[in-house]
């Protein structure tokens, strides 16, 4: 039995290689791409994060179903519910699961390979790929904004702003979570509270005659808002109330993805209004910014509120 110490030393030799391929399964692509649920088994909060994200509403949202004449539009496809991250005339749809729209797979994996930014012993094979962190990471789709960004000369990158990282676990559940170590972990939800309430300041000047309002894009990434395809809108509302509640002005300006008219970055839009108040009556006079999509619920940005 002289050859038994060499099996023992060749099994524990082996043995990380033997447990990552036992999880092998999770790095098929094309028919044999895993579900994100999969993921779920171990990457439990980032998950969760994933799935208020936009990103896995890709595909299923009202709009874009509308917007594709019900999938039939074939130019639509492939960056909804891409396979994996590509220049954008090299996307590819991917064949199952195309509900999940942008998910897990189409960030992570190529190759047979599941990149992250980190050079970490994973469960499964896993590989480094320092690119993630870079905004040229989400070019490949969002185009039309990556180009505002370069022209910007932002010092953050996109996942600086929607991926903010905060310490803690990548991996969830009894056993595996006690043996990793915590550390910083990207956000997964792209647009969030608090990022609106950073996005836009308003201010305001008020004389006998007029309203005068200004709003400063200071998010900096890009247009407010940005992009080339939906109808992202940011809504500017203006009022002016007298002292018993009556509105005597009321004006809204639009700026949207549709009309194309989004305020660039660190630049004030001004606006003028002409208002006759009465001598000696006393106004209230308010601003707010919302934040407004087709299908979901209006968010408040920014607001000023002033007197005369
Ligand atoms: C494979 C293509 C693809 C990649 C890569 C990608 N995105 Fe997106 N992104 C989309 C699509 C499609 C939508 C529209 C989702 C929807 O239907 O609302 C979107 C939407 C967004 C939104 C808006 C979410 C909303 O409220 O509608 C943000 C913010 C965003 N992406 C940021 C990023 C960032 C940051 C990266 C890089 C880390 C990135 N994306 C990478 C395709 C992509
Ligand atoms: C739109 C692209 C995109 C999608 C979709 C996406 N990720 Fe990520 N993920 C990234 C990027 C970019 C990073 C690097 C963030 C950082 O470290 O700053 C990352 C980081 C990670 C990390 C390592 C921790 C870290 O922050 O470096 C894990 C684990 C991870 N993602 C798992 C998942 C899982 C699981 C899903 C699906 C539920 C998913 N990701 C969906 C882009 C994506
Ligand atoms: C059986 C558990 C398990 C499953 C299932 C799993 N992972 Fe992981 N993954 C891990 C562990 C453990 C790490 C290392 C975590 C750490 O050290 O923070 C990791 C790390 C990662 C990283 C970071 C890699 C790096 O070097 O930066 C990414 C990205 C990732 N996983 C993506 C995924 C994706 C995508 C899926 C689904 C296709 C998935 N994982 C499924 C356990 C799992
Ligand atoms: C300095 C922070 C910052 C950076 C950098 C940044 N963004 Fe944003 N992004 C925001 C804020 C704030 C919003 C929400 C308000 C708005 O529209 O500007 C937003 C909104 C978006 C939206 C939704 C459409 C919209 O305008 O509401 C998309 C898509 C998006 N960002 C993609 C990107 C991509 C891709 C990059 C990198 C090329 C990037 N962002 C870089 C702060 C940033
Ligand atoms: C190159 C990738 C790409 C292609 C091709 C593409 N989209 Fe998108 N789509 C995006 C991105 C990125 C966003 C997020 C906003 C933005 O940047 O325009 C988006 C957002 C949308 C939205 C808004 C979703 C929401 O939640 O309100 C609709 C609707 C939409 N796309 C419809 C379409 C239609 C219709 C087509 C085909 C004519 C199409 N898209 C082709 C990348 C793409």
């Amino acid at each position: 039995m002289r050859s038994k110490p060499w099996i023992l030393l060749g099994l524990i030799f082996l043995s990380p290689f033997l447990v990552a391929a036992k999880y092998d399964y999770l790095l098929e692509v094309g028919e044999k791409t895993v579900k994100s649920t999969e993921c779920k088994e171990c990457h439990k909060s980032i998950y969760e994060e994933w799935s208020k994200d936009f990103h896995s509403k890709a595909y299923v949202n009202a709009p874009f179903k509308q917007g594709s004449k019900n999938y039939t539009s074939s130019e639509c496809i492939p960056c909804h519910t891409a396979q994996e991250i590509a220049e954008e005339k090299n996307l590819k749809t991917r064949p199952v699961h195309k509900e999940e729209g942008i998910n897990c797979t189409t960030c992570h994996l190529r190759n047979h390979m599941i990149y992250g930014t980190y050079k970490l012993t994973a469960k499964h094979k896993a590989e480094q790929d320092e690119s993630m962190a870079k905004s040229e990471f989400c070019a490949g789709c969002h185009m039309p904004t990556f180009q505002e960004w370069q022209a910007s000369g932002s010092k953050k990158t996109c996942q600086e702003c929607h991926m903010p990282r905060t310490e803690g676990k990548s991996v969830q559940g009894f056993l595996l979570s006690m043996v990793v170590p915590k550390r910083m972990i990207g956000q997964h939800l792209m647009i969030f509270e608090k990022l609106l309430k950073e996005a836009a300041l308003i201010t305001g000047e008020t004389t006998r005659e007029s309203v005068k309002i200004s709003l400063t894009n200071r998010a900096s990434g890009h247009n407010m808002p940005t992009g080339k395809y939906g109808d992202y809108r940011i809504v500017l509302q203006t009022q002016v109330k007298e002292a018993e509640g009556k509105t005597i002005f009321s004006k809204e300006e639009i700026f949207s993805t549709l009309k194309k008219n989004g305020i660039p970055p660190q630049q004030t839009a001004t606006f003028d209004y002409s208002v006759s108040f009465e001598t000696g009556k006393r106004y209230k006079v308010s601003s707010t910014l919302m934040y407004r999509v087709e299908g979901r619920p209006e968010q408040l940005i920014a607001s000023w509120n002033g007197e005369i």
